[in-house]
């Protein structure tokens, strides 16, 4: 049996899933599950990225240890999967010890190969893409991605020379077209890697949070890093058995966001050039799902959770609205008129009233049980199969998943258009035509249970509930024998077709406008506060006061504001330049101690960099800056 597998991104861990990043896992479980039902023996792997600053920054928050934070946040995660009943056979955490065993191995094997080596860094890191950022690249100072001002950081790390595989990714992606799909991120990882590799920081310093770089205890392996191989630990590289990773490696897709392809292009398969491991097949990067054109954010208050909708309507309206609405690729745009839109047309209208239809005249024509009727083979809805499954194995294969949906919803409209060019309650009351009748119940049967088949991969709970009230049992996905793809199926005669009523009675737009106008009514509240200039209780609380004593001060030369302060802040020492020159002589200040802002984003000042901001009392055209009462530690936490 051929393998198939497939991963997803691992999610960071200190926010819940919202529906964009639901949408990606609704994607790889889609594919995940036809390919089972083309008869491969598939593997589907997400987890969670838990060695990041930010967790270990809300860990802090909560007053809990980044371990147990995560061991906290992980039940939730997976609930979320289970509810949009994503079919994963392995949930990896960048905390399990076979990841660590992976990663510490990967690290080795790229140093013995002379690819590691140390050396300075000195630039800016976004902690929201969790990534180093080049001046460049900067949109207004800030990171493109999170609008935010990167740190600035100056440490000495262990470097992977990424440079010198800019070639040979060139010629594997050459060599290789499906390697990034779709064509567009193909195109802009070519120009990336053609406008010149740097090497890249592959450690950080100063932090406990992490895998350790092996024999060196005082850096922890950058996150990325640590974060990629999760795609060879869940498969027990570097471990006692790692017969998985013989049988499943390469892996056939990683499914990511547009934003991290970069990521999976580049670094990853460098990464693995240089350990001697074979490089995926093939990555996709999907696109983005805003929520009414805008980008989903905690500040812009719109945030959707897939618990929501799944609380109120189930997890397949959702999954279909995202599979059949956005093409795999592109980006999307989730609206409530607009999911309810596609529920109520194609879901409400098209397949259940199919089904509701067909069973209701199985039921009042012939008592329930599907009829004897010897169909000589062939007929139109019978060809239009033929054709459909071969293009639906197609799409599939393309990860087109909007166009194999579509092409199932087109055979049940056919179906639909059947119906009335049949009118089966007309034939119903002439005797002499039950036997057409019949085989008009049995052609319209036939096609349901291949559409439940064929739309299971999309909305599995609803497919399998109409697969059993037509005689079948068990899961759809369970039921798959190789080879039989492509076979229309018949219900058998004398099956008794149960009668389970609507299975997708039609939303009432109340009901979503209600839960639309919630979304908007925080957004609203969150933009007033933002108004009026109200510092929210978390953003308060992220910013860190210290006291510092000041060990010597000069003047900035051609400034006649700033004076140059080196601070003592009982972690090495700082340089701050302050605006206080027109107030204080330089030796006035020398061992007085001051608070400062310790965590404030380095900014360049006259040419030079200022770690800080010094707190001052500002009245009228005096200024006195703000002292301790009494001596107190270099670097104590003000509260
Ligand atoms: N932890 C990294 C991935 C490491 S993989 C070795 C990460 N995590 S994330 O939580 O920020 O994002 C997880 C996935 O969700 C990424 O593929 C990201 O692109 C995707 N999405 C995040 N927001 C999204 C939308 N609004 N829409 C669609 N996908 C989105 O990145």
């Amino acid at each position: 049996m051929s393998t198939f597998y497939i991963t997803t991104a691992i999610d960071y861990i200190n926010g819940l899933p919202h529906i964009g990043t639901a949408y990606e896992k609704i994607t790889a479980d889609c594919i995940a599950r036809a390919k089972r039902l083309l008869g491969y023996d598939v593997r589907f792997c997400m987890g969670t990225d838990e060695h990041s600053i930010n967790v270990k920054k809300k860990a802090t928050d909560e007053g809990l240890e980044p371990q147990a934070y995560c061991d906290r946040m992980v039940p939730l995660f997976e609930e979320i999967w289970k509810n949009l009943h994503i079919s994963y056979d392995d949930f990896i955490r960048t905390t399990d010890t076979r990841h660590k065993v992976a990663v510490t191995e990967l690290f080795r094997r790229s140093m013995a190969k002379g690819d590691i080596y140390t050396a300075d860094y000195k630039g800016w890191y976004c902690e929201g893409c969790e990534a180093f950022i080049q001046e460049k690249d900067l949109v207004d100072g800030k990171c493109p991605n999170h609008m935010k001002v990167p740190s600035w950081i100056e440490e000495t790390n262990y470097f992977f020379r990424l440079s010198k595989y800019g070639e040979p990714l060139l010629k594997h992606i050459r060599a290789n077209p499906d390697f990034i799909r779709p064509e567009t991120r193909r195109n802009e990882i070519v120009r990336l890697i053609e406008s010149g590799l740097d090497d890249i920081s592959v450690s950080r310093s100063g932090f406990d949070w992490g895998i350790p770089v092996p024999g060196d205890s005082g850096h922890v392996i950058y996150v990325w890093f640590d974060a990629l191989t999760n795609y060879i630990s869940s498969l027990g590289f570097g471990g006692n058995d790692d017969a998985e990773f013989r049988k499943y490696w390469p892996a056939d897709v990683h499914i990511v966001g547009k934003d991290i392809t970069r990521f999976h292009c580049v670094i990853w398969p460098a990464m693995l050039m240089s350990c001697g491991v074979e490089v995926p097949k093939s990555v996709f990067g999907h696109g983005f799902i805003y929520h009414s054109g805008e980008k989903m954010s905690k500040s812009l208050g719109n945030i959707v959770s897939p618990l929501d909708i799944v609380g109120k309507f189930g997890a397949d309206p959702l999954r279909y609205f995202f599979l059949r609405e956005v093409v795999n690729g592109q980006d999307g745009d989730f609206t409530f008129e607009r999911f309810i839109d596609r529920y109520n047309s194609d879901l409400a209208n098209d397949l259940g009233n199919l089904v509701s239809r067909t069973v209701a005249m199985i039921h009042k024509y012939c008592g329930g049980t599907l009829p004897l009727y010897t169909r000589p083979s062939g007929g139109r809805l019978y060809e239009y199969f033929l054709e459909l499954s071969k293009k639906w194995k197609k799409e599939i294969e393309w990860y087109n998943l909007s166009g194999a949906c579509q092409s199932v919803m087109d055979y049940v409209k056919e179906a639909n258009k059947y119906i009335e060019e049949n009118a089966p309650w007309n034939l119903a009351k002439d005797p002499k035509r039950t036997g057409e009748l019949a085989g008009i119940l049995c052609d319209l049967s036939t096609v349901i249970v291949n559409s439940a088949r064929l739309l299971y991969p999309f909305i599995p709970e609803s497919s399998n509930k109409i697969w059993r009230a037509f005689g079948y049992t068990g899961d759809i996905g369970d039921s798959f024998i190789k080879n039989e793809y492509g076979v229309s199926l018949q219900v058998p005669v004398d099956t008794y077709i149960q009668n389970i009523g609507p299975i997708f009675p039609r939303i009432e737009s109340d009901n979503v406008i209600k839960m639309s106008e919630n979304i908007n009514k925080n957004k609203k509240e969150e933009k007033n506060y933002v108004e009026a200039d109200i510092l929210q209780f978390p953003d308060f609380m992220k910013v860190d006061i210290r006291v510092g004593t000041v060990t010597a001060a000069e003047r900035v030369e051609k400034s006649d504001k700033l004076l140059r302060l080196f601070v003592d802040d009982g972690m090495g020492g700082r340089k701050i330049l302050a605006g206080i020159a027109q107030h204080y002589m330089p030796e006035e200040l020398a061992g007085k101690q001051v608070l400062f802002v310790a965590n404030l984003k380095p900014r360049r000042m006259m040419g030079e960099i200022s770690e800080g901001m010094v707190l001052a009392a500002v009245h009228g055209e005096g200024l006195n800056v703000i002292v301790p009462d009494g001596d107190v530690p270099p670097g104590t936490k003000v509260s």
